[in-house]
C-alpha cells in the first residue's frame, strides 16, 4: 500500500510512500489518508497528526495518469470525490497536523502544507503550486491563502508563472516553520507532534477552531468556487497538451490556443 500508517506516542502518522512514482497521489492514496485523518480525529489517543514522505520527495501531487483517467466530476459529485474528502478531513481536522516536508513538495504538495499547522521543511526540498502551467487553476483555498500569507506579488509568481521556491524562501513567504537538514526533519516533526502529548488537548482543540474560525466560511465558498473551475479546466484541451506533454517528456505548446 503507498500509504503506511501508524500510531506511536499519540501521533498518528500518514506516510506517503510511492517513491518509484515520486509519491505521485492517485485516487486510492487520497481515500486512505482521508480514512486516516478521520480515524485519528476519532482516537482520543491521538494528540497530534504528522504527514510526512520519503528521503527526497514528499509528494509529485496528483498522479497526472489519474489526472486524465479519472478526473474528479465537475457537479456535487466532485465534492465526494476521494481528493475532497482527503481535504475536507484535513480541513476539519480538530487536533494539529505537522507535516515534515522531506523533498520536494509539487501541487496539492504545496497546497496541503497551507491547511498543516506546522511545517517542517528539509533544505533539499523545492516547492511548486504549477497549475496554471498545467491548464489547470489554484485549489483548495489556495487562491485565497497564498495572496493573505505572501502578498499578492510574490502570490503572483507562485500562483501565475508557477515559480518552484526553495525551503528558506517557504519559510520567508510564511508557508514554513522552519528549515532542517534532509537527515532531521522527520525527527524534529516529530518531536514537534509529541509535545501536544503533554499539553490539553480541549484547550489545543478550541484554540485551533478559534485561529481557523474568522474565515472558515470565506474558505469553503473558495474552495468550491476553485473545485468547480478545476473540474471543468482538467478537461480543457489546455491541460490535455500539458499532460500529454508531461508523459511525451516534452515542454507544452500552448501557442495553438
Ligand atoms: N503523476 C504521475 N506520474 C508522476 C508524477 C505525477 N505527478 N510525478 C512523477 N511521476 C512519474 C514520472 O512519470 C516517472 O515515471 P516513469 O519512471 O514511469 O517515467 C517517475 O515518476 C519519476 O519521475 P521523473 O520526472 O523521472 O523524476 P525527476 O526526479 O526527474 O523529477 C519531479 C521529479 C517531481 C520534479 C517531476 O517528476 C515532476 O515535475 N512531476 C510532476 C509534478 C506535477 O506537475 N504535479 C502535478 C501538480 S498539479
Amino acid at each position: 500500500m503507498s500509504i503506511k500508517t501508524a500510531t506511536m506516542h499519540g501521533v498518528s502518522t500518514i506516510e506517503i510512500a510511492r517513491p518509484e512514482k515520486k509519491n505521485a497521489l492517485t485516487v486510492a492514496m487520497y481515500q486512505a489518508m482521508a480514512e486516516a485523518l478521520v480515524a485519528a480525529r476519532e482516537d482520543a489517543a491521538v494528540r497530534a497528526v504528522l504527514i510526512t514522505g520519503q528521503p527526497g520527495v514528499f509528494t509529485s501531487g496528483n498522479d497526472i495518469e489519474d489526472f486524465m483517467s479519472r478526473p474528479p466530476g465537475q457537479g456535487s459529485d466532485g465534492m465526494d470525490s476521494p481528493v475532497f474528502r482527503f481535504m475536507r478531513a484535513l480541513l476539519e481536522c480538530d487536533k494539529p497536523v505537522v507535516a515534515a516536508v522531506t523533498g520536494a513538495a509539487i501541487g496539492i504538495g504545496t497546497t496541503m502544507l497551507l491547511h498543516c499547522d506546522f511545517v517542517y521543511v528539509s533544505d533539499e526540498a523545492r516547492l511548486a503550486m504549477p497549475f496554471v502551467g498545467l491548464g489547470l487553476v489554484p485549489e483548495f483555498g489556495s487562491s485565497l491563502l497564498v495572496p493573505q500569507l505572501m502578498g499578492s506579488r510574490r502570490a503572483a509568481e507562485k500562483l501565475l508563472l508557477g515559480d518552484p521556491f526553495t525551503a528558506e524562501q517557504a519559510v520567508e513567504c510564511g508557508i514554513a516553520n522552519a528549515v532542517l537538514p534532509a537527515g532531521e526533519v522527520l525527527h524534529h516533526a516529530r518531536r514537534v507532534a509529541e509535545r501536544f502529548n503533554t499539553l490539553p488537548p480541549g484547550a489545543v482543540r478550541e484554540s485551533k477552531r478559534l485561529m481557523r474560525s474568522p474565515q472558515h466560511e470565506l474558505l469553503l465558498k473558495t474552495i468550491a468556487t476553485e473545485g468547480a473551475l478545476f473540474a471543468k479546466r482538467l478537461r480543457s484541451p489546455e491541460a490535455m497538451e500539458a499532460f500529454q506533454a508531461f508523459f511525451q517528456k516534452r515542454k507544452p505548446d500552448f501557442s495553438q490556443f
